[in-house]
């Protein structure tokens, strides 16, 4: 079978918000530092919100990283072998993916697996048409708990794709865990290849999360145009701006909404208070160099065996494999 299998895989994570995810952000909107998980900013605006990001001028991840596959995806291809199956953990617009669909040898399947359902859909229609002989096994889910993997042909080589640095969206132990499951899935003879985000002048890492368009702004903030119409929320957006800064001493930018007045805001039925200046703790952003990026594929299972960077080393895609 070819082509695009979505009945099963698809019916994984509902549309509407569980009950315990809404448990979840009112949880996190109580806590001393409020934070809402960045897992929530791709509702379908936010999706197409984060492509625009992808195109602005400060923000380098995106073209850096597109660079780094267009001169190592054969190398890369090479590591992972032939007649693996793909699995992209958070696949979002599905781009990068194609620099590897196009110099794998003979893939037999490839695995979207989001949290953003449509643009999975839409994702995994595209690259059915542009793969015809590929088997597309698009799974909707929450890749920060364990999830079921379609049965994918047997004894492929697993070899995951994590790129885009969003393994920074996690704190370190949350990393450690998150890459334990891939380590789990992919098997003793899998593979991963991670994007990672390095540690740079902070001019330029400040520049990245406040863009002059205010596209991240908007980005941030549509978060909260989320929780009004999916979680009973009644924040008016005025209310808060867009906030990111670099913290050297953890290696991360930080991304907040802060408030600027104090006032209260009805949630699903509970009042939350903001003081002035009170932020929603919304992302962060770690930055890696080789110690912290070793500890990370050390702590998890992996080694790291090969590493791949721009001319001026901002980036890596690494090929991660079992220890
Ligand atoms: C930063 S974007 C990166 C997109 C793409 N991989 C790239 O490198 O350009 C993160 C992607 O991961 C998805 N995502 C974020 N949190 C997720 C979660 N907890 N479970 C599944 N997908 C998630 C988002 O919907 C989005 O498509």
């Amino acid at each position: 079978m070819t082509g695009v299998a979505t009945n099963r895989t698809l019916a994984r994570v509902s549309d509407a918000p569980s009950s315990t995810l809404r448990a979840s952000v009112l949880r996190g909107l109580r806590a001393g530092v409020k934070t809402i998980s960045p897992a929530l900013f791709y509702d379908a605006e936010g999706a197409r919100l984060f492509e625009e990001i992808c195109c602005l001028p400060e923000y380098y991840p995106t073209r850096t990283e597109h660079a780094i596959l267009a001169r190592h995806a054969a190398e890369l291809a090479t590591h992972a072998g032939a007649g693996c199956a793909l699995i992209e953990y958070g696949s979002g617009a599905g781009v990068k993916v194609r620099f590897l669909l196009d110099r794998l040898e003979r893939p037999v399947a490839y695995v979207p697996v989001d949290i953003s359902r449509e643009q999975l859909l839409d994702v995994s229609r595209e690259r059915a048409r542009q793969y015809p002989g590929l088997r597309i096994l698009p799974v909707h889910a929450d890749y920060t708990a364990a999830f079921e993997l379609p049965t994918l042909p047997p004894g492929a080589r697993r070899v995951a794709f994590f790129p885009g640095s969003t393994i920074g969206n996690f704190h370190p132990a949350e990393a450690a865990a998150f890459l334990r499951r891939v380590r789990h899935v992919v098997g003793r003879e899998g593979g991963l290849i991670l994007g990672v985000d390095r540690r740079k002048d902070p001019r330029l890492l400040h520049a990245a999360y406040n863009d002059s368009a205010g596209v991240t702004a908007a980005f941030n903030r549509n978060l909260l145009t989320r929780l009004n119409r999916e979680f009973g929320g009644e924040f008016n957006v005025d209310n808060f701006r867009h906030r990111a800064f670099f913290d050297d001493a953890a290696s991360r930018i930080e991304m907040h909404l802060e408030a600027l007045v104090a006032h209260e805001v009805c949630m699903d039925g509970e009042v939350i208070r903001f003081a002035l200046g009170e932020t929603i703790h919304t992302e962060c952003s770690y930055k890696f160099d080789r110690p912290r990026l070793e500890a990370l594929a050390e702590s998890s299972g992996f080694r790291i065996e090969a590493l791949y960077s721009d001319e001026r080393d901002w980036f890596w895609e690494a090929w991660l494999v079992p220890a």
